[in-house]
């Protein structure tokens, strides 16, 4: 089977699709060869790569796409609006063991969409026409695109017939606009209507933590799979659950040592020659923000972790909260909001 009929099986089976969410300084080699051990998932992205008049694909998002060790497709994802650059970029990623190239259109950091890219273009739907028409002649094979719902306000009934036009593979909907960032609830009507109308699969996108809030967003998108980020990081087991749970099968909790093992991991597998330990402390602080709300609804564990200088304490910490053998759901509280990524706040 090459990458394309990989893809097409991927998204086009019986059971729904879920997919690695693309995350900036996250969905990397070291973070898919964990997420592959913890049972995988059907599709992984790559994090955003920019394109303009002098971009050339980053390094290590290429070296991850040339090792991806997960036995999955793995799309790549570009940013940007220049159409030039992006037929130019196109060539250079399609030599590259890749199933799909993905489109963004939902970037909600304003250093992005204040120069028209990401989920700015959601502001500028005739540049979003040329761009998915350019797109879709230039690539012969898989094209895929992730967007918002709009910029400020929802834009579905205009953007729908501009994905009919140039018919993607694969289109992801992130259920909010730029504006709402990361925060509030999730618009489900608005991925239901895009993925009513259109003749591809469409996955839905965010806040899905459990095995049941994932049911729930299916039945109440009708959309054919799901994307799933902040949960991911916060519980590699999540995907293994969603399946167990449509299998009618009991799901199996995590322990506090699982969780403990798990983070051990994730310190070996991003340490690397250059590492540095107090520099590596920090970097895995990018994902205990995400973990941590998972662990203590009070945010006590994350303000000690925060404080952690060294391995030595950094692990101690984890230690206090983790070496226990209770079942850890892992959910984040309901409506907390932490700084993340590309300076935006990600709503845990
Ligand atoms: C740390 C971080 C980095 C992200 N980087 C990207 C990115 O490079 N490309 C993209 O399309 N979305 C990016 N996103 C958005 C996610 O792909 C996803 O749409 C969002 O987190 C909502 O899904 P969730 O609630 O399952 O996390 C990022 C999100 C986070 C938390």
């Amino acid at each position: 089977m090459n990458l394309e009929q990989h893809f097409d099986a991927a998204v086009h089976g019986a059971e729904p699709p879920l997919a690695l969410a693309p995350m900036q300084d996250v969905t990397h080699l070291p973070f898919w060869r964990i997420m592959a051990r913890y049972g995988g998932v059907d599709l992984y992205y790559t994090e955003y790569m920019r394109v303009h008049s002098v971009s050339r694909p980053e390094r290590w998002i290429v070296d991850s796409i040339l090792q991806n060790p997960t036995g999955q497709p793995v799309i790549a994802q570009i940013i940007g609006n220049d159409i030039p650059s992006i037929l130019r970029t196109i060539p250079l990623l399609q030599a590259l063991p890749i199933a799909a190239i993905d489109l963004n259109l939902g970037c909600p950091a304003p250093v992005v969409y204040k120069k028209c890219a990401g989920g700015g273009l959601l502001r500028e739907l005739p540049l979003v026409d040329r761009l998915l028409g350019a797109m879709r002649d230039a690539i012969p094979g898989r094209f895929t695109v992730k967007t918002r719902i709009g910029f400020d306000d929802p834009v579905t009934d205009a953007l729908i017939p501009l994905l009919q036009k140039h018919r993607p593979d694969l289109v992801t909907v992130h259920g909010r606009t730029v504006l709402e960032m990361y925060r509030g609830g999730i618009h489900y009507d608005h991925i239901r209507h895009i993925a009513e109308a259109l003749p591809c699969p469409v996955l839905a996108n965010g806040n899905v933590s459990t095995p049941d809030m994932a049911a729930e967003t299916l039945r109440l998108t009708g959309a054919k799979g799901l994307m799933i980020g902040r949960g991911a990081i916060r519980n590699p087991w999540i995907f293994q659950q969603i399946r167990r749970h449509r299998e009618g099968k009991p799901v199996p909790l995590p322990s506090g040592r699982d969780v403990l093992g798990y983070i051990h991991e994730l310190w070996e597998e991003t340490w690397h020659s250059e590492s540095i330990e107090t520099g590596h402390v920090h970097s895995m602080k990018r994902y205990l923000n995400f973990i941590g709300a998972g662990i203590t609804g009070d945010g006590q564990f994350l303000n000690q972790i925060r404080r952690a200088p060294g391995k030595s304490e950094f692990f101690a910490i984890c230690r206090d909260y983790l070496d226990h053998h209770e079942p850890m759901t892992l959910e984040p509280p309901a409506g907390l909001v932490q700084k993340g990524a590309c300076g935006t706040n990600h709503q845990l």
